[in-house]
């Protein structure tokens, strides 16, 4: 069911009413505070990783939002994916038509997936200006007893699917100028204990994006991070959490973060687009924390 809610918005000039929609992936919220100023107006094509739940949908549907009218959406949950894209079409006013939003499955790890999602992205759109890294996993657990399969399953799915579908991006990217937004997240520049590998894997994310963003600067390709603090999605519960466990986590949130509560998707979604977009334009390699202050916290 889709509620729309009367609000004030705080545009460049004007105070405005807007209707916001409330959907299932919980925006609107953060739409009541803050009206992102990213605009996408020249056809620009945005693929975006792990677009079936999370930080990576809210992502897609704020392009959408934003006047992007060419996604590819990838992930490996197809029902969720195209739960994503009729929220992207819904959000965009119609302006994103149907088979203009490319649905692409698989195991990121899979080099073979990651090469599809770009030739798919080619064959049908023909340029990509924007990539979204967002697929990702968790694992928590300390250094002496966590297994090596678990490093390596983080380190495969959190930072060598990020850098073999980067990589086979950079030429297309060149073609369009185009920028890179990485999500990353606090863990990449904070240290935290029992999820070491985790941290570890953003921490590597984050120098991928500062390297690669000298890199391409000649090019006129920008690369960026974002640093999520604690944000609602389903990546804790998948890295086994319980839900009583998940509800103590939130509540600790509370004064984890020194705002006071845990993020949603809907505020890494207006960096991203931010990042990605020309009002962004002398922005490159920065690791851009989406945390409520948590990366500025020191015990005392
Ligand atoms: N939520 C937070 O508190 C938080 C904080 C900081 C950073 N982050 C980062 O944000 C990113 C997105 O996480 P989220 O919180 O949105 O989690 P989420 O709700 O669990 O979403 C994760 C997404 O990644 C996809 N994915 C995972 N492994 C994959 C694989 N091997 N191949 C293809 N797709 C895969 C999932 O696809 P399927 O569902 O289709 O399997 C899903 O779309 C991650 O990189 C995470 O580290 C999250």
């Amino acid at each position: 069911m889709m509620i729309f809610i009367k609000t004030k918005s705080l545009s460049s000039l004007f105070v405005k009413t807007i209707y916001t929609p409330l959907n299932t992936f919980g925006f609107g919220r953060a739409s009541l505070r803050v009206r992102s100023m990213a605009s996408f107006t020249n056809g620009e094509v945005a693929v975006i990783t792990g677009a079936s739940s999370g930080i990576g949908a809210g992502a897609a549907i704020k392009f959408a939002q934003l006047g992007v009218t060419k996604l590819c959406l990838a992930g490996r949950n197809v029902d969720a994916l195209k739960e994503t894209q009729k929220t992207c079409i819904e959000m965009s006013n119609d302006k994103l038509k149907e088979e203009n939003v490319l649905l692409l499955t698989g195991d990121v790890t899979d080099v073979s997936i990651s090469k599809n999602i770009v030739d798919k992205t080619i064959e049908k759109f023909g340029q990509i200006d924007i990539l979204v890294n967002s697929a990702g996993i968790i694992k928590s657990g300390p250094f002496e007893t966590s297994s090596v399969a678990n490093f390596d399953e983080l380190m495969n799915i959190n930072v060598r699917s990020v850098v073999v579908l980067t990589q086979l991006c950079i030429p297309h990217l060149k073609k369009t100028k185009g920028s890179v937004v990485n999500v990353s997240s606090v863990n990449g520049i904070r240290s935290f204990a029992n999820v070491g590998y985790y941290c570890m894997s953003k921490a590597a994310v984050d120098m991928f994006t500062k390297c690669l963003a000298l890199e391409l600067a000649p090019d006129g390709v920008r690369v960026n991070a974002v640093n999520p603090g604690v944000v609602v999605t389903n990546i804790h519960k998948r890295g086994g959490m319980d839900d009583e466990q998940y509800r103590g986590f939130l509540e600790r949130a509370k004064q984890t973060h020194p705002l006071g509560r845990p993020g949603e998707t809907e505020e890494v979604a207006n960096a991203i687009t931010f990042l990605a977009s020309k009002q962004a334009s002398f922005m490159t390699g920065n690791l851009t924390p989406v945390d409520g202050g948590r990366n500025c916290v020191c015990p005392r």
